[in-house]
């Protein structure tokens, strides 16, 4: 027997690096089909060229309405429509409440609420029975950390969209789940490290598998909850793939 996803047409958000880009080659390993989409137009032409086997990089800025619509109407008419969709793009900044600046906060719902709402909506009439939507969420949809309303809120937020959805589409038999990853190896957890954000060492003493996840690790739990025989009766659920960091209670 095949691969469940050899070609199988996934459309992928925030494609051009990092978890998105691990998630777009574990797919095209298994032969799928990939719409990469990203606001970096030299990067989503970099993955494309990279994995070939027809990848269409698509431009556009998730959280601008006409651009995220013009994407998704560029990718239907190419793909006629999809059997997955990984709403990955995400962002989050750390700064207390009453320093961030209300944009700031508005920005965040946007990219990692408001678009895989408006994406999702927009592509699930396109979706055979049998499809599965992925919903990139945090363990810091699950659990608050300081610092980090926007990203709380709107993972949060993302973690129940992603329930109704499922429960709303079961019956289009479209499943719907999220992964909460924990720290993972990216530019971004590199960043907040260099700036004093977090720390290493905390952050490996705080989750029980004592290192941070890498991006292909992300990938993996993307492919199996997008699987329609690995994971067939499985919705509305949110898998965490944390090294047992939301698992963890102790001091
Ligand atoms: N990095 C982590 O440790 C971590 C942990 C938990 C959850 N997540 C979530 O996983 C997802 C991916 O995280 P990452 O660190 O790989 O992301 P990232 O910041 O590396 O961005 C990935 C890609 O998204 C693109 N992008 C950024 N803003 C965009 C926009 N507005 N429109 C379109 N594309 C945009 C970037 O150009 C980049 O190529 C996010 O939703 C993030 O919140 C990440």
């Amino acid at each position: 027997m095949g691969d469940a996803l050899a070609g199988k047409r996934v459309l992928i958000t925030g494609a051009g690096a990092n978890i998105g880009a691990a998630t777009a080659r574990a797919l095209a390993q298994r032969g799928a089909r990939l719409a990469l989409v990203d606001r970096d137009a030299d990067r989503a032409l970099a993955i494309a060229k990279e994995l070939g086997n027809g990848a269409a990089p698509l431009t556009a800025d998730v959280t601008r309405p006409e651009e995220l619509e013009a994407a998704a109407q560029a990718a239907l008419d190419r793909f006629g429509g999809f059997d997955g969709l990984v709403n990955n793009a995400g962002y989050g900044y750390v700064t207390p409440i009453l320093e961030t600046p209300p944009p700031d906060f508005a920005y965040t719902l946007a990219i990692n609420l408001t678009a895989p709402y408006l994406l999702s909506r927009r592509i699930a009439p396109h979706m055979p029975n049998g499809s599965a939507i992925v919903n990139l969420i945090s363990i810091y949809g699950v659990v608050a950390a300081p610092d980090r309303a926007g990203y709380c809120a709107s993972k949060a937020g993302l973690a129940m969209l992603t329930r109704v959805q499922a429960i709303e589409w079961a019956s289009r038999g479209i499943r719907v789940n999220g992964i909460a990853p924990g720290y993972i190896e990216t530019d971004e957890v590199a960043a907040l490290v260099r700036d004093g954000k977090v720390a290493l060492d905390a952050i490996q003493r705080r989750t029980p598998m004592g290192r941070l996840g890498t991006p292909a690790e992300i990938a993996e739990g993307v492919a199996f909850l997008l699987d329609g025989r690995a994971a067939s009766y499985l919705t509305g659920h949110i898998l965490g793939v944390d090294g047992g960091w939301a698992a963890y209670g102790y001091v």
